[in-house]
């Protein structure tokens, strides 16, 4: 069974939303209880298939997962017996790749699976690889996996992790975590700034680890003899929160986003504010709303703090309706167009060159059956879709799932008209 949305527009978005827990903090926390014998608690990991999926590693791996009543993470992680990542699991759920730094630092040998290439384009992991070799690991490639071993533990050592598109996320993860248990001073040079990291830092200080530099590009850790299980509460989805922004602002609603702080977001409120958007911060969250036109820009995706890539689509689909033309360039995933030809489905004017795409602003969309195809391209046809005349089709719903814990029922709640089927 593959579920379809149909979504009926345009509609005027207005009310309150909550903002889920990060995706992509939950996951290298998750990761990292491997390193803490015994039960850790993970709060405000959402439900997301790509969450389930990596619990569903972590049990091959030998862990115990189940959620309690309050939806809070259990993980019980005292046995770890099976330090083997599958590739069936690796290649539907590339961020798998960060059991990998700390299964060496627990179980000293690791096998998993190179995660393969994705809609976003091919998803190397020598940046990971290199640093791991830098704190002592021998890493060869067998048959498709990652064979890494350090039987006399690892070692502390000063690693550039700086690669052709800047720092790497989850390079950075894979490395940093290992290096919490490693013997000695690590310094990772061009670390990942991401609040993401930031968060994961915070957790694996909690446990005890010790590292300084947290959120800055040189992180320091100082290894230790071991960590201990935590309970955790990973920060809010600022992902969520910049797509629901530019829902609000593609259909020129008002709506009002609790548990969604603005720190995490400069580059994007600058961006949509340039745009015509009005964002008041208030409480613990904010208030987006669009009155006027839309006004075109030129955005360029970068590392943290700059404008983050997983919004690229999303602007794009609010670009699309802008006065004007607009120039996005994609720096850190340049194939990552595949909701191009989509939106021009949808009679967006949209127009590829090399890493950018030129944005010639039109009056509306139409409604049109359209392709998902990775996480955040489908969530710009959701948002095409609120603002489109007619009924848009979006198909490959899963894509969505993986990142938005039930997307339409959040924006249903606000005024969207959106119906999931199963075909
Ligand atoms: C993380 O992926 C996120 N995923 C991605 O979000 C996000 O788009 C990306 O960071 C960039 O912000 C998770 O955190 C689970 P990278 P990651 O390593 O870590 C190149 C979403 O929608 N690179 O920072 O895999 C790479 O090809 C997902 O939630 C190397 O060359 O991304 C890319 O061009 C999609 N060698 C750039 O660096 C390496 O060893 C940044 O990739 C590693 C990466």
């Amino acid at each position: 069974m593959m579920d379809i949305f149909h979504i009926t527009g345009p509609v005027r978005l207005s009310g309150r939303i909550t903002v889920s827990g990060s995706k992509n903090a939950s996951l290298p926390i998750m990761a990292a209880t491997i390193m803490a014998p015994g039960k850790s608690v993970i709060k405000n990991a959402v439900r997301l298939s790509d969450v389930t999926v990596l619990g569903r590693l972590l049990s091959q791996l030998g862990a115990k997962l189940n959620r309690n009543e309050n939806d809070d993470l259990h993980i019980d992680s005292t046995v770890i017996d099976n330090p083997i990542g599958e590739y069936d699991i690796l290649r539907k759920m590339r961020a798998g790749i960060c059991i990998l730094g700390p299964l060496l630092a627990r179980c000293k040998r690791a096998k998993v699976s190179m995660p393969g290439g994705c809609a976003i384009g091919d998803r190397p992991v020598d940046i990971h690889l290199k640093g791991l070799q830098q704190l002592g690991a021998k890493i060869h490639l067998k048959a498709g996996y990652i064979v890494a071993q350090a039987p006399d533990g690892l070692k502390g050592n000063d690693i550039f992790l700086g690669g052709p598109f800047g720092s790497t996320v989850l390079g950075t993860a894979n490395v940093l975590m290992a290096a919490t248990l490693a013997k000695g001073r690590t310094t990772i040079e061009a670390a990942a700034c991401e609040p993401e990291i930031a968060d994961l830092a915070n957790c694996l200080n909690r446990m005890g680890a010790k590292i300084s530099g947290i959120g800055s590009p040189r992180l320091i850790i100082e290894g230790v003899s071991c960590l201990k299980p935590v309970e955790y509460s990973v920060i809010p989805d600022r992902i969520e929160a910049g797509t629901f922004m530019v829902a609000a602002a593609i259909t020129a609603g008002e709506l009002r986003l609790q548990n969604c702080p603005l720190g995490h977001m400069m580059a994007v409120v600058d961006k949509l504010r340039n745009i015509g958007v009005t964002i008041e911060s208030q409480n613990n969250g904010c208030i987006i709303t669009r009155t006027g036109g839309l006004k075109p820009a030129d955005v360029t995706t970068q590392s943290y703090p700059g404008f983050p890539t997983d919004l690229q689509a999303q602007l794009m689909a609010l670009l699309s309706l802008a006065e004007g033309n607009s120039v996005i360039t994609e720096k850190i995933f340049p194939d990552r167009f595949m909701h191009v030809a989509e939106l021009n489905r949808m009679a967006a004017s949209l127009r590829k060159e090399g890493p950018s795409v030129i944005i010639s602003g039109v009056k509306k969309l139409m409604a049109a059956p359209v392709m998902a195809s990775d996480l955040r391209a489908s969530a710009a046809l959701v948002l095409a879709g609120l603002a489109a005349e007619g009924t848009t089709i979006v198909n490959r719903v899963y894509h969505i799932d993986r990142g938005y814990k039930s997307i339409e029922n959040k924006l249903n709640s606000v005024g969207a008209k959106i119906v999931r089927k199963s075909i």
